[in-house]
């Protein structure tokens, strides 16, 4: 296993559309998991995508640590679960807005606007298909890491460039988002 490079903004790696797994259940697969897994346990991020290593595949890493819950119903914590190829599903016109961070943007915080609630699928790196409902941070890092697939950093998501941050700051100067809705 190997602690891999991270991928800051500017890098045309995390701008381009990352392509689907044809089978997610190859050892390369298996290798590159393992290697995001140690890289991630490392740094110590919520998530990390493929592209963020360099590698221009759409396969995702992501926790839900049980003080980022929300408590929102369908907010649980979550150990890392890797999935290949995800596509997600917004339930719901509702969104909220809420701070996100980035490795590839580090640093820096931003307030994001996301769907409160999603459905979301793709396959294990066993091949087994999994699907799951997900609300709060659990919904919100799903999205931002399914959004490193197609070329996205959260702060091209954002409707308010006022809301982004240093973090040394915004600790100093907390703003506060209210109810966070978007
Ligand atoms: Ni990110």
């Amino acid at each position: 296993m190997a602690i891999l490079k991270i991928a800051r903004m500017g890098h045309p790696v995390l701008r381009g559309v990352a392509a689907e797994i044809a089978d997610p259940t190859v050892p390369e697969i298996a290798r590159l998991a393992a290697d995001m897994r140690e890289t991630l346990v490392d740094i110590g991020g919520a998530g990390l995508a493929a592209p963020q290593v360099h590698v221009p595949l759409r396969l995702v890493l992501f926790q839900v640590p049980p003080e980022r819950t929300t408590g929102a119903e369908d907010d649980l914590p979550l150990d890392l679960t890797v999935l290949a190829n995800p596509v997600i599903e917004p339930l719901g016109e509702a969104r909220e807005l809420g701070w996100e961070g980035c490795l590839s943007v580090p640093g820096l915080r931003g307030a994001v606007p996301r769907w409160t609630r999603i459905r979301y699928r793709g396959l294990s790196v066993r091949g087994e298909r999994i699907e799951r409902i997900a609300a709060g941070f659990h919904a919100r890092v799903v999205q931002h890491e399914c959004d490193h697939l197609d070329g996205i950093l959260y702060p091209q998501r954002m409707t308010d460039l006022r809301l982004l941050v240093f973090n040394e700051e915004g600790m100093r100067y907390p703003i506060d988002l209210g109810a966070g809705v978007a």
